[in-house]
């Protein structure tokens, strides 16, 4: 650039900083309004609208050793096309794969808030190596959504779409709790359910079906399926296929321990719920605080309702499980605090 006057480098500093603005800009207001992704009028919409890909699947897992007893935890939010076909194995931005994503939710310095606690807790990985497992979520899915990309967001800030992808994927978890669906219908872990029953039970809290799968007849993961529209609202939608579990599946209870999830949920759909019982105490003397505390012995209305033992002293717990109260206790260490007539957590 030794030959250019300084103000030409400064002109085409400035046409090369404004060239993709405009054209990012023209983008953006050129999204049309409601137009679902895998819907008719979809085809041609710019990637920045409409993800390239058309779907996106949201796959929870149910992994005995990781995350709350209660709490379905995250394997990944894949793009998908219309038909169900996948994504390249080595995603579709070589200059987005990293090997360093837990540094930079870490370090991202844009306006949302830490999700490094959720992270860990919903979203582990088996071999106890969770960067690994989040940057190769990243790397080969989450490059392949289209809505993220950098050059789609004017205001794009370093990391953004890394921070986005995980945050959208830990509040559509949260959104749509797959615990909370199950057990509404009676299904709880440590139970043998039949899947139709499964399907039934999401089909009740969310309005559509989901894909359920099976590693050696027990539960492993469940599948949303969700169409976009507006560039980021994600709207769930049925699945294309059943999955592969059939018939009665084992449903195992995990090692961790419960956590309160609040029962509102904000969904676009409303879900059923079911009104807790109060429980009874036949025994103990309770925390003084007016909750319910004592062991609670033969049958339950309101499965996955648990009550301490001796809230704050002990680390036993009764739980409704498919009817009756069963005695479980907090890990090693920690002790039952109650929370509400019909929920507790460990501490
Ligand atoms: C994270 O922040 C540290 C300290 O500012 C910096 O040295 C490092 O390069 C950053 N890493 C990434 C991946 O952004
Ligand atoms: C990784 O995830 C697991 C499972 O959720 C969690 O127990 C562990 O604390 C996480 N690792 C770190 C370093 O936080
Ligand atoms: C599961 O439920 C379906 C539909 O009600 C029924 O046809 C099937 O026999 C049941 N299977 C088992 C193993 O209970």
């Amino acid at each position: 650039m030794k030959f250019m006057t300084l103000a030409a480098s400064v002109a085409l500093a400035a046409l090369s900083l404004t060239s993709a603005r405009p054209m990012l800009a023209a983008r953006q207001a050129t999204c049309p309004a409601n137009v679902l992704s895998c819907s008719s009028a979809s085809s041609g919409i710019d990637g920045c609208c409409l993800p390239t890909m058309g779907t996106l699947l949201l796959v929870q897992q149910w992994y005995t050793t990781l995350g709350p007893s209660n709490q379905f935890t995250m394997h990944g939010l894949w793009p998908d096309t219309c038909s169900g076909g996948q994504g390249p194995s080595n995603g579709c931005d070589s200059s987005r794969v990293y090997t360093d994503v837990q540094t930079r939710l870490e370090n991202y310095s844009g306006t949302g808030a830490s999700i490094m606690d959720d992270m860990n807790t919903y979203w582990g990985s088996y071999t106890g190596d969770n960067n690994s497992f989040w940057s190769h979520e990243w790397s080969k899915h989450g490059t392949c959504v289209s809505t993220l990309a950098p050059t789609c967001h004017s205001d794009w800030v370093q990391d953004q779409d890394v921070y986005t992808f995980f945050s959208t994927a830990l509040g559509l978890r949260k959104q749509y709790d797959l615990y909370a669906a199950l057990a509404n219908a009676g299904i709880t872990p440590g139970s043998n359910p039949n899947v139709s029953d499964m399907h039934a039970a999401i089909q009740t809290a969310f309005g559509v079906d989901a894909e359920i799968n099976c590693a050696s007849g027990a539960l492993s993961e469940i599948w949303l399926t969700f169409n976009i529209q507006n560039g980021n609202q994600y709207v769930l939608g049925n699945a294309l296929s059943q999955g592969s579990c059939s018939g009665s599946i084992s449903y195992p209870e995990k090692s961790g321990s419960p956590v309160t999830v609040p029962s509102s949920t904000t969904g676009p759909i409303s879900h059923s719920t079911t009104q807790p019982s109060t429980p009874t105490s036949t025994s103990g003397s309770g925390s003084g605080s007016g909750l319910p505390s004592g062991r609670q012995t033969g049958s339950c209305s309101t499965n996955g309702a648990t009550v301490c033992v001796s809230s704050g002293s002990s680390n036993q717990y009764s739980k409704c499980n498919s009817g009756s109260w069963n005695l479980n206790q907090c890990k090693k260490g920690l002790v039952c605090y109650s929370d509400t007539q019909t929920s507790t957590h460990c501490a």
